[in-house]
């Protein structure tokens, strides 16, 4: 009766059952992984979402497929800070990031054609690409954050089925960033085999190390290029389903993508009215929220890199941006092994191997969490790994 895309293996794994046993036992561990601001005292102001709803009239409905004319006038005066200067008209709204990946995979490519995307990457994507019937090939990524792309490496993974590129910029977890000289590079490549370009930007506002937040989209491309951001992580507020995709390239393909976006986008129409009238509100009134939320940041990677004593044979991975930290682990550990013994030491976090990386052993922490309970968490978890791997 159903798909053979939807047959799953939904078995727990392995750290989700030992981690319901400690719970039915009345333990619960440090939780590391929380990636919800929310759930980390890093709610949005409840008075002022009130406010930012209260002044739009709440009943009226004119659908417009790629959203309401002045959300996408806003948002572009707003991608000016992260320096791309475009016309709203450039802007499709849609109710995820998530969303977005599918419907460019819609637009893009027919059953069975391939997208290259990076290695390690986060974990939404293999389900996203099965529900369209793409095949993902994976290249691999950098581990130096501001290293430069092993081109050769991405083509090698191509070949005719081949209709997109994705990256994550910061990249989810390793916080690698695109760098402009890289990003010239793969545009050029992207145009001469006729590929898309897809820059998933959703931690771009958070760029570590003191660099300046610069999105994708603020340089001309040669290829079709689609950047894609959103509410979720730029505002904290997945519950607002509301995000974007900036589309560019040469106005032929570009005017053609945004021309079957438009229908796709009319299929749906899934973004919430109320959203799209608040956005302008919403967006002029994020300075505050992404600041609390870049200290939270720094603070919690001061807190890691702190725990970890000068001579510890595991290291705490450099990073661009994003909200994640990564730390390596000698080639000999077994990642499972680790997580567990962890759960045990009452902190959970998760191992690199739900992100796909192509080699190493890792294990991938949240920075969100509130700075005392993140301190203890790491004290435990520096305990643990000081134990299963002695010093040098
Ligand atoms: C890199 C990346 N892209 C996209 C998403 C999905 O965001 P959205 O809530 O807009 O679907 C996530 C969620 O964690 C993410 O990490």
């Amino acid at each position: 009766m159903f798909s053979a895309r939807t047959a799953w293996d939904r078995t727990p794994n392995l750290l989700s059952a030992r981690l319901e046993m400690l719970e039915r036992r009345g333990g619960s561990p440090l939780d590391l992984t929380v990636t919800s601001p929310a759930e980390c005292g890093l709610a949005q102001d409840e008075a002022w979402l009130r406010a930012v709803l209260a002044s739009q009239p709440l009943g009226a409905y004119a659908p417009e497929p790629l959203g309401q004319r002045v959300a996408r006038q806003a948002l572009a005066r707003d991608l000016t800070r992260l320096g791309a200067h475009l016309e709203p008209g450039q802007l499709v709204l849609s109710a995820s990031t998530s969303e977005a990946y599918s419907w460019l995979f819609a637009l893009l490519c027919d059953a069975d054609d391939s997208v290259l995307v990076p290695a390690p990457s986060y974990p939404l994507l293999p389900y996203l690409a099965e529900l369209s019937s793409v095949e993902l090939r994976a290249f691999p990524l950098p581990e130096d954050p501001l290293g430069s792309l092993d081109l050769d490496g991405l083509e090698a993974v191509a070949d005719e089925s081949t209709r997109a590129v994705v990256l994550v910029s910061p990249a989810n977890p390793t916080g690698w960033l695109l760098a402009e000289p890289d990003q010239a590079r793969l545009d050029a490549l992207c145009a001469r085999r006729g590929w898309a370009l897809i820059v998933d930007e959703v931690f771009v506002e958070f760029p570590r190390r003191g660099r300046p937040a610069r999105s994708s989209a603020a340089r001309p491309a040669e290829a079709l290029t689609f950047v894609l951001q959103g509410l979720s992580k730029s505002l904290g507020l997945p519950g607002w389903k509301l995000a974007w995709t900036a589309v560019l390239g040469p106005a032929p393909e570009r005017d053609e993508a945004l021309a079957r976006m438009e229908l796709i986008a009319d299929t749906h129409l899934s973004v919430a009215a109320p959203a799209q009238r608040a956005l302008q509100d919403l967006l002029a009134g994020a300075a505050a929220w992404r600041a609390r939320v870049g200290l939270r940041l720094d603070q919690n990677a001061r807190l890691l890199q702190d725990a970890r004593p000068a001579d510890a044979v595991w290291d705490v991975m450099p990073s661009a941006g994003g909200w994640t930290a990564v730390l390596r682990l000698p080639h000999t550990a077994d990642e499972i092994e680790v997580c567990l013994a962890l759960l045990e030491a009452g902190v959970q976090v998760q191992p690199g191997h739900f992100y796909d990386f192509p080699r190493g052993r890792w294990l991938i922490l949240s920075l969100l969490p509130p700075p005392a309970r993140f301190a203890e968490g790491v004290e435990r978890l520096s305990r643990t790994l000081d134990r299963l791997f002695p010093r040098r």
